[in-house]
C-alpha cells in the first residue's frame, strides 16, 4: 500500500469512522453515515465545523449542504480551494434534528479530531463558529476574535450557517476570508 504516512493514517481513521456505531450516544445511532473529515492530507489549512446536518448525513461528506456552498464561496474569497485544504466536524454524527451536539457526545468525538490534527499537522487551524472554537480557545469569544490570529495557529470563522440569515454577519465572513487568505499568501 503507498501512499505517504499521513494519507495511510487518514485513511484508517476514515475507516474507523465510517465503521462507528453501537457506542450508545444518541448522535451516533441515529445518523444515517457518519461524516469523515475530507480533503488534502497534506494541506496547511484545516477548516473545522460543528457536526453534520441533513445533507451531510445523506452523502457522508462534511460541509456538502447551503453552509457548504457557503464555504466553498469564503475558500474562493480566501484564494484556496477544497482539494487544498482539510474539512472536517468536532463529532462526526449528525446530532438528531440538527440540534446542538452535547458535551458528552463532543467529549466522545475529540479523540478522533485530535488523531486527524496530529497526522495532518496543520499550520492552521480554522474553527468555524463558537462550537468549534470552544475546543481550541475555551475563554475566546468568536464575536472578539474572529479573523484574527490566536496562538499563531488559530485563525477563527463564524460559522458559514449563522452568516446564511444575516448579511452583516456574511460581510464580515467575507472580510475575514480575504484576510485568511492574506495570512495564506501574503
Ligand atoms: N455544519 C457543520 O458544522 N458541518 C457540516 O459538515 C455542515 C454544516
Amino acid at each position: 500500500m503507498g501512499g505517504p504516512a499521513p494519507a495511510r493514517g487518514l485513511a484508517d481513521l476514515r475507516d474507523e469512522i465510517v465503521a462507528h456505531g453501537g457506542c450508545g450516544y444518541e448522535p451516533c445511532e441515529t445518523a444515517t453515515r457518519m461524516v469523515p473529515g475530507d480533503g488534502n492530507p497534506d494541506a496547511a489549512v484545516v477548516f473545522v465545523g460543528e457536526a453534520p446536518g441533513k445533507t451531510e448525513d445523506e452523502l457522508g461528506r462534511p460541509f456538502m449542504g447551503r453552509a457548504g456552498k457557503l464555504l466553498d464561496e469564503l475558500l474562493a474569497e480566501a484564494g484556496v480551494v477544497r482539494a487544498d485544504v482539510w474539512i472536517t466536524n468536532v463529532v462526526k454524527a449528525r446530532p438528531p434534528k440538527n440540534r446542538d451536539p452535547k458535551a458528552p457526545e463532543i467529549a466522545h468525538w475529540m479523540p478522533f479530531l485530535v488523531r486527524e490534527l496530529e497526522l495532518i499537522q496543520p499550520q492552521l487551524i480554522v474553527p468555524l463558529g463558537r462550537h468549534a472554537l470552544k475546543h481550541f480557545a475555551p475563554e475566546a469569544k468568536i464575536g472578539e476574535v474572529h479573523g484574527t490570529l490566536l496562538d499563531e495557529r488559530l485563525f477563527p470563522l463564524y460559522h458559514p450557517a449563522a452568516a446564511m440569515y444575516n448579511q452583516t454577519l456574511k460581510a464580515t465572513l467575507f472580510e475575514d476570508a480575504r484576510a485568511l487568505g492574506a495570512l495564506l499568501d501574503p
